[in-house]
C-alpha cells in the first residue's frame, strides 16, 4: 500500500463496520455499540486505501468549549510508520480548534503523541475480571431522570469539563447510582455494557470510600459478572478492585497538550474513567 493512495474522509456511520475490524486486530474489546456511541459523541476522521477499506481512525470528542478527548487513533498493522498516524492527528488538531487536548496513551501511541507535544500527566490502570459475589454497601441509591441536572454539575465540577453530552449518551444506555447527603448528591457513578461485559464509569466521589460503595452497589448486583474499571493510580482503590476480582491487565498514560502545570492537576474526585477513550 503507498502511502498516496491513503484519503482521509470524514468519520460517518459507514465506517464503523471497518473500524471494528481494525480494533480487533488490536485485540481491543469495542463492539460496533461502541464505536457508535463513541462517534454519537464526536467528529473524526478514517484513512481510506485505494479498495476504499478503513486504514487509519482517528475521533475528537470534545467537552464543551473547555477540552477535547483525541481517541480511538488506530493504523492498520500494514500501514504503518509512513507517517498516517501524524496525518490523522493533524486532521484531530484540525477538528478540535483552541480546545486544549486530552489522551490515554498506549505503548505503540506515545512517541506520536510526545512528538507531536503531548506531556504525561498520569497513570491509567484497566482493571477487569468477574467479580466475586459481595455484600451490597448502604447508602447508595438509583439515580432518577430528575437527579440528571444536578449529576451533570457535580461531573462538570470534579472533571473541569462540560460533559453533558456524555452524560446524557450514557443515560440513555446505562444505569446510574448516586449517595445523597442532607438532600445533596455527593457522589455518582455509572454502569454500561461495553466491550467483553460492561464497564463501570464515571465514577465521581468525594473519597476512596464512596467511590468503592458505588463500584460496590453495581458489583454486588452482578455475581461472577465480567467488569470493566479504569482507574487514575493516583486513586487508590487499585488493590481493592483486585481484591474483589476485577485484576490489572493493563492501561495507559494520561497525556495533555498543552502540558498542565504539573501532576497535582490531577482531578481527585475522579475515581474511575467513562473509559480510557472518552476520559
Ligand atoms: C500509534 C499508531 C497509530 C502510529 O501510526 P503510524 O502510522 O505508524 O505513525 P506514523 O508513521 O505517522 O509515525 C508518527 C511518528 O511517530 C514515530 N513513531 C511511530 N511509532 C513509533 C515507535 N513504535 N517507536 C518510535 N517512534 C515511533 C514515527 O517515527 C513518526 O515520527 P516522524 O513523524 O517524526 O517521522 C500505530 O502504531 C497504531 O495504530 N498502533 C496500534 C493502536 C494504538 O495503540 N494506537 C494508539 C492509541 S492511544
Amino acid at each position: 500500500m503507498q502511502q498516496g493512495e491513503i484519503e482521509l474522509q470524514d468519520f460517518g456511520p459507514d465506517h464503523i463496520e471497518g473500524a471494528v475490524a481494525l480494533s480487533r486486530q488490536e485485540n481491543w474489546p469495542h463492539r460496533p455499540q461502541d464505536w457508535q456511541m463513541a462517534l454519537q459523541l464526536s467528529s473524526g476522521a478514517v484513512a481510506l486505501d485505494d479498495q476504499r477499506r478503513v486504514a487509519g481512525t482517528i475521533l475528537v470528542t470534545p467537552y464543551g468549549w473547555d477540552c477535547a478527548m483525541i481517541n480511538m487513533v488506530i493504523v492498520d498493522r500494514n500501514a504503518r510508520g509512513k507517517g498516517l498516524g501524524r496525518r490523522l492527528m493533524e486532521q484531530a488538531f484540525a477538528l478540535a480548534g483552541d480546545r486544549p487536548l486530552r489522551l490515554v496513551a498506549t505503548a505503540d501511541g506515545m512517541p506520536l503523541y510526545q512528538k507531536l507535544g503531548f506531556v504525561p500527566s498520569g497513570t491509567i490502570l484497566q482493571h477487569q475480571g468477574n467479580v466475586v459475589a459481595l455484600g451490597a454497601p448502604k447508602g447508595v441509591e438509583v439515580a432518577s431522570a430528575n437527579d440528571v441536572p444536578n449529576i451533570k454539575a457535580l461531573d462538570r465540577d470534579a472533571y473541569g469539563a462540560d460533559r453533558e453530552a456524555l452524560i446524557d449518551a450514557l443515560a440513555e444506555r446505562g444505569e446510574f447510582a448516586l449517595i445523597r447527603r442532607n438532600g445533596a448528591i455527593e457522589a455518582y457513578a455509572v454502569i454500561r455494557p461495553f466491550g467483553r461485559g460492561e464497564v463501570i464509569g464515571p465514577v465521581i466521589a468525594e473519597n476512596a470510600d464512596d467511590a468503592k460503595a458505588l463500584i460496590g452497589f453495581f458489583a454486588a448486583a452482578r455475581p461472577g459478572a465480567f467488569l470493566r474499571v479504569d482507574t487514575d493510580s493516583r486513586t487508590g482503590i487499585a488493590g481493592w478492585l483486585a481484591e474483589i476480582g476485577l485484576v490489572h491487565v493493563g492501561g495507559g498514560v494520561a497525556m495533555d497538550r498543552p502540558a498542565k502545570n504539573g501532576l497535582e492537576q490531577a482531578r481527585p474526585k475522579v475515581y474511575a474513567l467513562a473509559n480510557q477513550a472518552l476520559g
